[in-house]
């Protein structure tokens, strides 16, 4: 089975078989049909490079259902498509994930790399996540402050608690946000371009209006999975200590460094982008995979391009990256399979 169609850079890899799951009524006869075979869980594949075949059954988290409560709580099956969530939640009077606006990929993935943009990460807005355990054989239900979650990580991509790529631990089945009723709601645009997307308006944008300059700011800068294969971010922004942060911003007065979060009020997140660009990277090309012309955190396939190519390509953008600032960039996407 050919999974081109199955991951946003349209990467033309192999798996043994693809399982489609539409309900958690399945879950329990599927995890006796598979027993110690090798599986592998796939949402939209928006935040995956598959670089070789797979060895495994592919399942597809497919399960649907949204509802709202009237206290704001969001409930949302895995399978449903990020951004049509974020839309309707809106439609639904509810605001909260407007700064998420037109993430690529389905609601199961975003607890799993704890998806972000614009100021506001997911796990500023989850209450809880419902995954099929494989190991126990049953559902769980976890506490936002059970998942582990921290820039683009989670307990449901960390090794030490997923397990290895192909025998996965958790396979999400819905999850739970807390949003606001939209006449109470506080809209949050420090993010420098949301800032000025707004600077001319007095009062604060409505929740809707914020939604509409995320995507347009997203139209503009990132290439739509639907028109050029790509996974967004290829490399997680660097995290350094204060000092080092001073260091370079020393060397390189003009290098964006962002606000440490609370729990990491030592380190300073630096821009992957301009690091890159510095390197010469933007709108470069090898063969058939590239780095995006309009942002050079993004690694797009022009159309016949390979997983092989894609880690080709950003292997030589990590060493030049080490070679001219000392700094490793570690890649966004989970590699499939993993090495
Ligand atoms: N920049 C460059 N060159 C470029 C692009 C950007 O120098 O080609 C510099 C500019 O100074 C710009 C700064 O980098 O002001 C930041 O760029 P941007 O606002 O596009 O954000 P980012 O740090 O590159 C992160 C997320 C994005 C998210 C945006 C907005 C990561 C790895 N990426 O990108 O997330 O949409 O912020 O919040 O944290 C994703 O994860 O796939 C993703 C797209």
């Amino acid at each position: 089975m050919n999974l081109s169609q199955y991951n946003t850079l349209r990467l033309p890899a192999r798996a043994d078989r693809v399982i489609q799951i539409d309900s958690v009524n399945q879950l329990s006869e599927i995890t006796a049909a598979l027993g110690q075979t090798p599986r592998c869980i796939l949402g939209a594949g928006s935040n995956v490079v598959l670089h070789a075949p797979l060895a495994a059954t592919v399942l597809l988290a497919r399960i649907m259902g949204r509802s709202i409560a009237e206290d704001g709580c969001l409930t949302a099956g895995a399978g449903e498509d990020w951004h049509t969530l974020v839309m309707w939640s809106l439609e639904q009077g509810y605001a909260g994930l407007e700064n998420l606006a037109l993430i690529p990929g389905t609601v199961g993935a975003a607890p799993v790399q704890n998806i972000g943009a614009y100021g506001v990460e997911l796990s500023d807005r989850i209450k809880a996540v419902t995954a099929w355990d494989f190991k126990n054989k049953k559902l769980i239900r976890l506490n936002a402050s059970d998942c582990g979650f921290s820039y683009r990580q989670s307990i449901f991509r960390d090794p030490a608690t997923q397990g290895p790529w192909d025998q996965p631990r958790y396979l999400i089945t819905e999850i739970e946000l807390q949003l606001r009723p939209l006449a109470n709601a506080q809209v949050e645009i420090n993010y420098a371009d949301l800032k000025s997307a707004f600077a001319h308006r007095a009062k604060p944008p409505s929740a809707q209006e914020v939604a509409d300059a995320v995507i347009a700011i997203r139209r503009r800068k990132l290439p739509d999975p639907k028109e050029i294969g790509n996974v967004g971010s290829f490399f997680k922004n660097p995290m350094v200590s204060q000092l080092q942060a001073k260091h370079l911003s020393l060397l390189h007065p003009d290098l964006p460094q962002y606000p440490a979060q609370a729990s990491h009020h030592e380190q300073c997140k630096i821009s992957a982008a301009w690091l890159i660009e510095r390197c010469g990277f933007k709108g470069a090309r090898r063969g058939d995979v590239g780095v995006h012309e309009g942002h050079a955190l993004v690694l797009v396939n022009h159309g016949g391009g390979t997983g092989r190519e894609i880690l080709a390509l950003a292997h030589e953008i990590q060493q030049a990256v080490v070679a001219k600032f000392g700094i490793f960039l570690e890649p966004e996407p989970i590699f499939l399979p993993q090495r």
